[in-house]
């Protein structure tokens, strides 16, 4: 292909998807190109709620690779984004060596102008660094003309970055080669698999988290002797349950499997030495309420999964999310009852039985929840082809 010699930066902006692990990911065995201790395995979020936006620009006019995030620019020297950038650019010249006619080769020799936007709080504790680098890598293999496997790049920016790469029911089988070439994402079901399956993210605190996960789990893999037994002897068992529950639809099985795990993860947390809390009295009152809730119908209608962070969230299935969602507004009465309480999805009207709160028995805590995210599972990553949606303008600096 002819070099451009065009100072027109070539532009490209992408979304994708958070996900919520169901199956945890805590722990590396290579901390350089992040090699887990097990496989993992979550639900991708639909975009139309929960996405990350990037656009990268090229043009040889560019003196730098720069980045700029949520308005703010950032240091491009960070490690894991200086990985994700060297490892595109390899395998684009890799691709062009191989006669791959897609490959960009203008762009290539050229640096990038980044720039990246959430449609949620970052600080929020919603798996950010996932829907970013995944959106970062996706974008620059776009930009770049790269197609294909591009989960083990993803996977170097942020461990849980590689299952955002597709949409649905996502494992990161964890490999055993030095390497990590077989340290990669995979989809187990589509999006469209589960039609009913709902998600609540319930966001208890807006502030940032104590332990970043990166630390966290690195003292739990030096500490914690419960980790090192839930990875070998626990994970793979469930790694083969779970896949099953999901591809039965058995929401029963999906959900028990989902708390369990989401509870052994904090209790290898608390085995950690010093300990990590995550989990906060609002979590702790959310869990009392899904176990009451079941039991009082005698079945298990809802599960609830917590990452590094008190926020929970919530899978049931559709006929169910009107009556939860108002149980947790009573249980948790906000500050305003106002729609501000229910983002995303609507939701219906439900009205609670005395019967049902009475069989709940908690006592009301209010303001624990600042506000409910409504959504469901949804696609991959994606090309934005609106142009008005760049957000870089056509000199290559944000808008
Ligand atoms: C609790 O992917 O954020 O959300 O690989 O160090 O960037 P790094 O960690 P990160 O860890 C996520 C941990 C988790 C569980 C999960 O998503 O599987």
């Amino acid at each position: 292909m002819p070099e451009d010699r065009t100072e027109q930066p070539h532009i490209v902006t992408c979304t994708a998807p958070v996900n919520i692990a169901v199956i945890k990911y805590w722990g590396k065995r290579n901390e350089d190109i992040i090699l887990p201790i097990n496989s993992s395995l979550s639900v991708t979020l639909h975009q139309d709620q929960l996405k990350t936006t990037t656009t990268v620009a090229t043009s040889r006019s560019f003196q730098e690779d720069r980045i700029w995030l949520n308005g703010k620019e950032e240091d491009i020297t960070h490690p894991r984004l200086q990985s994700c950038l060297r490892e595109i650019r390899r395998l684009a010249r890799k691709r062009r060596n191989d006669g791959d006619s897609g490959v960009d080769s203008a762009s290539l020799s050229h640096k990038v102008h980044i720039c990246s936007v959430n449609n949620f709080p970052t600080a929020a504790g919603l798996a950010s660094s996932a829907a970013g680098f995944a959106c970062l890598v996706y974008s620059l293999a776009r930009v770049f003309g790269v197609e294909g496997e591009l989960s083990g790049i993803a996977r170097q920016g942020s461990g849980s970055a590689c299952r955002s790469m597709y949409g649905g029911f996502v494992q990161w089988i964890m490999g055993n080669k030095e390497d990590g070439k077989d340290s990669l994402a995979q989809q187990v079901e589509p999006e469209t698999h589960w039609p009913e399956l709902r998600i609540l993210v319930l966001v208890a605190s807006a502030e940032r988290k104590p332990v970043g996960s990166t630390s966290g789990m690195q003292t739990s893999v030096k500490t914690s002797c419960l980790l090192k037994h839930r990875a070998e002897s626990v994970v793979p068992g469930r790694m083969v349950e779970m896949t099953e529950a999901i591809r039965k639809k058995d929401f029963a099985a999906f959900a028990e499997l989902t708390m369990k795990d989401s509870n052994q993860f904090h209790a290898t947390c608390l085995d950690t030495y010093p300990p990590i809390f995550y989990l906060n009295h609002v979590s702790q009152q959310i869990i009392s309420l899904v176990h009451r809730y079941n039991k009082h119908y005698g079945e298990t209608r809802v599960a609830y999964t917590f990452d590094a962070g008190p926020n929970a969230v919530i899978f049931t299935l559709q006929q169910h999310v009107p009556e939860f969602v108002h149980m947790v507004q009573y249980f948790f009465p906000p500050e305003t009852n106002g729609a501000d309480f229910i983002k995303g999805l609507p939701v219906n009207c439900a009205s609670l039985s005395e019967e049902l709160k009475q069989g709940i028995g908690l006592e009301p805590m209010p303001k624990g929840i600042n506000y409910i995210i409504s959504t469901k599972a949804g696609p991959g990553p994606r090309v934005v082809e609106d142009p008005t949606q760049h957000l870089l303008l056509s000199d290559g600096f944000p808008k």
